[in-house]
């Protein structure tokens, strides 16, 4: 599409030219819109602002640029039709069906990946859940959003760096640690360890309150692990280790994957350093007993470099991270997928850096979400505040399963079981990444498993439908000749021939909604073809020509479960 975009724009360029109006080519793109409606074709051209140079009405301009397009024709244009100041293009759908067919035979699986970015390196920091912390509904979300923007990039040709940024580090060691020699037991730590010291550190809290003490102990036994003192040092090591296997499950159920796993503590030893460029920019101040980066100026709050005990703080270790990550990677981009909640911390640390001289603070993005809020409540009463992942994902795949049994007694239980799996991790992710991130999500068990909904299921059945059509037409064979004879078929076509484009867009606004609205609208009209064209039983040429449209769509299905990070069933 944007070749085409650009074949129509130099068009309009030389058209321009011969009327001694100087134009380039990148001006002209920015102005094509879509058309409001599917009938007014592909692509609108608006002429208003060349009014004055013409000393025309719009209209007779566009009547002009579309005698140019008819006296020079452009195989992909169907037809040009002007209306009011615009000129609308229709681009030929027998040409966009056979550039899919083309790019899928030669490109097979691969056949929506573009070269946009390439040479570009980006780094994407997203997950990032705390140790010794239950993986809460916030980390599932920048674990899904940070996943699919890894995905689409890569998608597009980038080299990607996704960072997992553990949790790791600070004074809520030292209270563990401290809890852990008081009332710890190995054994019973090893048998559900995450929750072990979840109970651990409420009990810390608890006692702290009667007993000031407490924390006065867990700072300086921070203070030792920051030096590094062997016993410290173990038992941390022991906590990350457990919590770490267990995170672990979790990625693998949601098929998520790192290039790198770099808890804050990574950077501990590159401290001093940081703190050094500071002291040398003369951006260090003293402020109630800390180290301070004042930001006035700016509006913000000081950003807090160090504490007067000489332990060293979250913006601190952000500041090194991004310093180790420009040097060892040098990133062209980098995004921290990180919750709303945290947006002053960001604007507060990438200022700093920007203060202290480094240039390429400003290639640094806070991707920012919303929050979960659960409209029928059940979710959220029975373990206090914090939702878990692992409950959620439970939950949905035993109602999936439920369904299932009710629904499609004849699978097998096992494959019954890993359906269920794969439904319903894919319906959570799905649900997840469908909203616009920067909003909340409302999430309601109705709408996530809705199997005729706008859902994960909706989409996996749509899936499994197509490979169900494929089967059945076997004995079809398979052609490449255009052969539309229904409108039908057209409208898919040209929501086929969108994808690529609908990547570009949501790689332009680093949001997942614009795919998952796409597949939506991809398996409406999917649904709308196959309830007007049957496949099989019509003449050979037009069995094949559906047969081929079956499967583009499967295909691209495919490819947008891929990039969002869900996988598909091949039955259900
Ligand atoms: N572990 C942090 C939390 O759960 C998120 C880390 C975000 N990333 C960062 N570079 N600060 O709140």
């Amino acid at each position: 599409m944007i070749e085409l975009k650009e074949k129509i724009a130099d068009s309009i360029v030389y058209f321009l030219k011969d009327n001694g109006i100087d134009f380039k080519r990148q001006d002209i793109l920015v102005q094509f819109k879509k058309p409001e409606k599917l009938d007014f074709g592909d692509i609108a051209f608006p002429v208003f602002r060349f009014a004055k140079d013409f000393r025309k009405p719009p209209v007779e301009i566009a009547g002009m640029v579309k005698d140019f397009f008819e006296s020079n024709p452009l195989d992909e244009i169907e037809k040009i039709e002007v209306i009011n100041g615009y000129v609308n293009f229709h681009i030929s759908p027998e040409w966009m069906f056979n550039q899919l067919v083309s790019n899928l035979n030669s490109k097979g699986d691969n056949f929506y990946k573009q070269d946009v970015l390439k040479d570009k390196t980006f780094v994407v920091e997203f997950s990032s859940p705390n140790i010794a912390k239950p993986f809460s509904i916030g980390h599932l979300r920048s674990t899904v959003i940070g996943n699919f923007l890894r995905n689409l990039l890569k998608a597009l040709g980038a080299n990607v760096i996704g960072i997992n940024h553990i949790g790791d580090w600070g004074t809520q060691f030292g209270k563990l640690i401290v809890a852990f020699r008081l009332w710890g037991n190995e054994e019973e730590l090893e048998k559900d360890p995450v929750k072990y010291m979840l109970n651990l550190y409420v009990r810390f809290h608890k006692e702290a309150e009667e007993n000031p003490e407490l924390e006065d102990k867990a700072r300086e036994a921070f203070l030792r692990l920051e030096k590094g003192e062997e016993e410290e040092r173990n038992l941390w090591e022991k906590f990350r280790s457990l919590s770490l296997k267990e995170f672990e499950k979790t990625y693998k159920r949601l098929n998520v994957h790192f290039d790198k796993v770099l808890g804050e503590a990574f950077y501990s030893d590159k401290i001093d350093r940081v703190i050094k460029i500071l002291e040398e920019k003369k951006l260090l101040e003293e402020s109630e007993n800390a180290l301070v980066v004042k930001l006035d100026d700016y509006n913000m709050p000081p950003c807090l470099i160090k504490k007067s005990d000489g332990a060293t703080l979250y913006a601190t270790r952000d500041i090194a991270a991004a310093i180790y990550r420009k040097e060892t990677f040098n990133f062209d981009k980098m995004l921290y997928v990180v919750g709303s909640e945290q947006k002053l911390h960001f604007r507060q640390f990438i200022k700093v850096l920007e203060l202290a001289g480094f240039e390429w603070a400003k290639n640094m993005e806070h991707i920012d979400f919303g929050l979960y809020r659960f409209k029928d409540g059940k979710m959220s009463t029975r373990k206090g505040k914090v939702v878990l992942l692992e409950e959620v994902l439970d939950e949905a795949v035993k109602r999936i399963r439920d369904i299932m049994e009710e629904k499609n007694p004849d699978l097998t239980k096992e494959e019954r079981e890993n359906v269920a799996e794969v439904l319903g991790t894919g319906a959570i992710i799905f649900n997840d990444l469908k909203n616009d991130r920067i909003k909340d999500v409302q999430f309601s068990w109705d709408e996530v498993l809705n199997f005729e909904g706008e859902s994960g299921p909706y989409i996996a059945y749509s899936y499994v439908r197509c490979n169900g059509i494929l089967r059945n037409a076997e004995s079809v064979k398979e052609s490449e000749n255009y052969k539309a004879t229904h409108d039908s078929e057209i409208s898919l076509i040209k929501k086929l021939f969108e994808f690529k484009e609908i990547m570009l867009i949501a790689y332009n606004n680093r949001k997942s909604h614009f795919i998952a609205n796409y597949l939506l609208d991809l398996t409406k009209s999917f649904t709308t073809f196959y309830h007007n064209c049957r496949v099989i039983g019509e003449s050979d040429d037009i069995s094949s020509f559906r047969k081929m449209l079956v499967k583009l769509t499967m295909s691209t299905l495919k490819a947008g479960a891929e990039i969002l990070g869900m996988r598909l069933p091949d039955r259900m």
